[in-house]
């Protein structure tokens, strides 16, 4: 019988502690129906004793009717019990700290006393219809036969899930094993749960390993945003467990990029550029040698396929670059060259690398164009736009394109005219293509009011071709409109091959 191992996700309460972060009632929401899509188990929706709008939040989604099982956050006293049920969760997790650090210089408390709280909380708990999680804070700097005491207070006082916390992240991948090896053979009857953080870079390592040992659930968030370091990262720790011991859970892995992309939008922590799984570079080649193996088969330099996280293998040409990679690289655009035409690309590519400059997609297509006297291909092209800004009213702005010779309008506000208008193309072009605006920057290049400014954007389509795109221009609406509308086409030409 194949094992499943629970994801209890937790983006939206140890996530939202994230420094800087703050998520409105709405952004929760929203994220807390991706994550229903993406299929976790429990979606921990947030500490409903902390604010009025976590509270609003939390009972919001515990009462919208999701699959996954709604949780929220209470520490054990009656006070944040009851505000924490009133919200219709059916799954409370509570927590106390049990190491002697945490206990003499925070709670203040003896051994004793956190004994009888966890007793008297979840006793009181009992009785309330609800699924009782019991989180050991600090489990792993905890005295290993005291954390055992905690533990089977909490499970004979009524608590269905032990959860071993490491707090600060300081485990590492065999004590986790130890523990849970030592609360499974201990306290049988309990689900075995571990909540790691990532102050090591050992998170998804020491989750792995719990899960070895026997742990059933694991607490995660997407992209693995958290305190400090963040916690463990769903998306790393299921690609894991599917591709090194063959675990299933629940998780529906075309939808991993969709939901890190979301978080990341209504977060603004951004995700780096060599994250595992959804990192931008997690699936692009540059190096030559890399390139003609993937070519010739992905699995040379894959470990697994793009595809299988909803994502898609991109090339990048530079100074390390082969002729098979650039090659397919174009072919990909829909340019054919001959081998002249593409011996002196090649070489115009390296020189450019060679200079320290990054050669994007924009610049390649640019390079292609001029070797074989081509022009570019354009189906997408502008035909008026309007954009105002002011006081008191919404930056709008209004645009006509013309798209492989049909006429496209639409409106949007924005927060910014730029913002306004970057959203009318997207929203014009619904019903065509759903075009993701990854990455946006400006800079001015020159000094004064009258300064040139230089766009970057990079888009992306619902298949997961990515494109960029830069333009100069003394205008930043119209610049920023030029650079979306040009990375645009070239996402086109990587559509239509
Ligand atoms: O890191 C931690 O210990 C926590 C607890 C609330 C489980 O987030
Ligand atoms: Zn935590």
């Amino acid at each position: 019988m194949t094992r499943k191992v629970y994801v209890f996700d937790t983006t939206l309460r140890d996530g939202e502690q994230t420094p800087g972060v703050s998520l409105s009632i709405d952004d929760k929401f929203e994220i807390a129906k991706a994550l229903d899509a993406l299929g976790v188990d429990i979606i921990e929706a947030g500490f409903p004793a902390a604010s009025e709008g976590e509270f609003t939040a939390v009972k919001k989604i515990a009462n919208a009717g999701l699959k996954a099982k709604v949780a929220a956050l209470a520490r054990l006293n009656k006070k944040d019990i009851d505000t924490t049920l009133s919200t219709g969760i059916k799954h409370i997790h509570v927590f106390i700290a049990t190491s002697d650090i945490h206990l003499q210089y925070k709670l203040k408390k003896t051994r004793d006393e956190v004994l009888q709280i966890i007793k008297e909380n979840i006793q009181y708990l009992k009785d309330k219809g609800v699924e009782i999680e019991y989180s050991a804070e600090d489990a792993t700097r905890t005295e290993k036969d005291f954390l055992l005491k905690a533990f089977r207070v909490a499970a004979e006082s009524g608590a269905s899930t032990l959860d071993i916390a490491d707090t600060v992240g300081i485990a590492s991948p065999s004590l986790m094993k130890e523990l849970v090896t030592m609360v499974k053979k201990e306290i049988p009857d309990v689900m075995v749960s571990v909540h790691v953080h990532n102050d090591l870079g050992l998170a998804t390592a020491n989750t792995l390993a719990a899960i070895e040992a026997g742990a059933e659930q694991f607490h995660g968030t997407v992209n693995g945003i958290g305190e400090r370091a963040g916690n463990a990262s769903i998306e790393e720790v299921v690609v894991g467990l599917k591709v090194l011991y063959g675990i299933e859970t629940g998780i529906n892995f075309q939808k991993i990029y969709e939901t890190s992309k979301l978080v990341e939008k209504l977060t603004g922590v951004r995700i780096a550029k060599n994250k595992p799984i959804v990192g931008e570079n997690a699936f692009g080649h540059e190096s030559g040698i890399h390139t003609h193996g993937i070519l010739n088969n992905p699995r040379t330099y894959e470990p697994i396929s793009p595809e299988m996280v909803g994502r898609k293998r991109w090339f990048m040409a530079g100074k390390l670059s082969g002729s098979h990679g650039i090659a397919a690289q174009l072919n990909e655009m829909g340019i054919i060259v001959n081998d002249e035409q593409l011996t002196e690309i090649v070489k115009r590519v390296k020189s450019l690398g060679d200079a320290g400059k990054q050669v994007t997609d924009a610049d390649l297509y640019a390079i292609a164009m001029s070797v074989t006297g081509s022009s570019p291909q354009k189906y997408l092209s502008l035909k008026g736009i309007v954009s105002v800004t002011g006081m008191n009213i919404s930056p709008t702005t209004s645009i006509r394109m013309s798209f492989k010779e049909k006429d496209l309008e639409s409106s949007s506000t924005g927060i910014g005219p730029v913002d306004a208008s970057l959203k009318a193309i997207q929203k014009a072009l619904e019903g065509v293509l759903k075009v993701n605006l990854i990455e946006y920057s400006i800079d001015a290049i020159t000094g004064g009011s009258d300064s040139l400014a230089q766009v970057s954007v990079k888009v992306e389509d619902e298949e997961g071709h990515i494109a960029s795109s830069t333009a100069t221009g003394p205008d930043i609406v119209m610049t920023s409109v030029e650079a979306m509308i040009d990375g645009i086409n070239k996402l086109l030409l990587k559509r239509v091959k």
